[in-house]
């Protein structure tokens, strides 16, 4: 049963997959082992690659690229639901660990050079924005702008709860949560901690969690 099942979705993945062939022109390049169910693909420049590993599932999802030599890349058994990756400019990188699940209305932002980097293993829920940048300029008294864009980078294994915000340069490490609500605008460098807030500070230390109810 299970082995029909299985052969069964790399059939449906091979159908489905063929319809996003021709939403990259040959400037740009999709490779899919897993399966895109109903997403949409925009997909300008050149030299642009969309990854999407073997049993990765990305369902209802809009992936947009204006820009040159841009990565997206789902690892295997990673799953985003409703998601939204928009990248404009060039060099931009957006990776997805193994087995990381994105569950609801996520977009993500990725601008001017930068990369959203997320780990193994992660848990997001839903309405969560990653921006790695403003997308407009903030500027001193003498004109010069002072708002890089800047990486965002979630290690191994990170639970990200409800509506959380999580702006440009922003590090979380290893087996920590972000509780609901939160914005983050700081780097934490220290894992399995809670972080919460407007903005978020670390209001547990020395914890881990699970997605079972235990
Ligand atoms: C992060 C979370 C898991 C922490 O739960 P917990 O370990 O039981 O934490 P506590 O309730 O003991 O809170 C610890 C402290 O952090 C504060 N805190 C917890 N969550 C917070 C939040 N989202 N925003 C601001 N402060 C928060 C608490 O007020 C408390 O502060 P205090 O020490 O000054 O009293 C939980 O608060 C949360 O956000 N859950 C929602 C997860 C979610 O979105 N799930 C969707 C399914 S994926």
């Amino acid at each position: 049963m299970k082995i029909l099942a299985k052969k069964l979705i790399r059939k449906l993945a091979r159908i489905y997959n063929l319809r996003y062939l021709f939403s990259v022109n040959k400037d740009n390049s999709l490779k899919a082992e897993g399966l895109l169910w109903r997403c949409k693909i925009t997909c300008k420049g050149k030299g642009n690659k969309i990854i999407i590993k073997k049993n990765a599932l990305l369902r209802n999802c809009h992936l947009v690229i204006y820009g040159n030599d841009n990565l997206i890349e789902f690892g295997e058994r990673a799953s985003c639901h409703k998601g939204e990756i928009w990248i404009e400019d060039d060099n931009n990188k957006v990776t997805v660990g193994d087995r990381t699940g994105l569950c609801g209305k996520i977009p993500l932002a990725c601008i001017e050079g930068t990369r959203i980097q997320i780990g193994e293993d992660c848990l997001f829920s839903s309405d969560i924005v990653f921006r790695t940048g403003d997308s407009h300029s903030v500027l001193d008294s003498e004109g010069k702008r002072i708002n890089p864009s800047k990486s965002i980078i979630i290690g191994n294994h990170v639970w990200v709860g409800n509506r959380v915000m999580i702006g440009k340069g922003v590090e979380i490490a290893n087996d920590s949560i972000v509780g609901m609500g939160s914005v983050v605008t700081k780097s934490i460098g220290e894992g399995n901690v809670v972080i919460a807030g407007v903005p978020a500070k670390i209001c547990k230390k020395d914890i881990n969690w699970s997605s079972k109810r235990i």
